[in-house]
């Protein structure tokens, strides 16, 4: 894994303070809705798998943005079995990866959980049970390898130091 150690990843190698009581709350949350059915496996991205979305259409969602408007596989494969299904994407670091879905339209991963518990599960979500989700996804948040910028030589005679 390129971002390890997130504190997910702490509390299931055992330490048991890595994710506050809230996260736990949010991920027993996540398989009791059934999140993990699509979101599955170490990644939550069912390794690689095609889903529909949205499952279910939902008017006012719809009309404000437009997730029906692209077709997902079928564009590529022109099967009409295809249409609106699209790769499930990773859960990990997802509270840094805003916006959300194939077509960026939702700005916050708030408003993101709430979509899919509602499209996906057809479930309305209560504003503790969203914001618990959210921070147990704050959770899955890694450590970055750490990058050094390259530094150029100096030019004899040009720089001055
Ligand atoms: C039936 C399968 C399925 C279920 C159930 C499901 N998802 Fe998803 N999820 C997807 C697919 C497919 C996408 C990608 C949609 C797109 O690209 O437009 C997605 C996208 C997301 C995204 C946005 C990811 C991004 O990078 O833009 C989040 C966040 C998310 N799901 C969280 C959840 C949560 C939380 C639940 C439970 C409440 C859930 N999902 C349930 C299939 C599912």
């Amino acid at each position: 894994m390129i971002t390890p150690n997130s504190p997910y990843d702490k509390f299931v190698s055992g330490d048991k303070s890595a994710l506050s009581a809230q996260q736990i709350r949010g991920m027993d949350k996540v398989a009791e809705l059934g999140c993990t059915s699509c979101h599955s496996g170490a990644a939550f991205n069912g390794a690689g798998v095609f889903q529909k979305f949205p499952v279910n259409t939902d008017g006012y969602l719809e009309a404000k943005f437009h997730f029906s408007k692209d077709k997902g596989v079928a564009e590529v494969s022109k099967k009409a079995d295809d249409e609106h299904f699209w790769k499930v994407p990773t859960l990990r670091n997802i509270a840094l990866t805003a916006p959300y879905f194939h077509n960026g339209s939702v700005a916050t991963l708030d408003e993101a959980v709430k979509v899919m518990a509602k499209v996906q599960l057809n479930k309305e979500l209560s504003k503790d049970e969203t914001a618990d989700i959210v921070a147990f996804l704050n959770g899955l948040t890694g450590e970055f390898p750490k990058q050094t910028l390259p530094t150029l030589p100096a030019t004899t005679g040009k720089t001055v130091n």
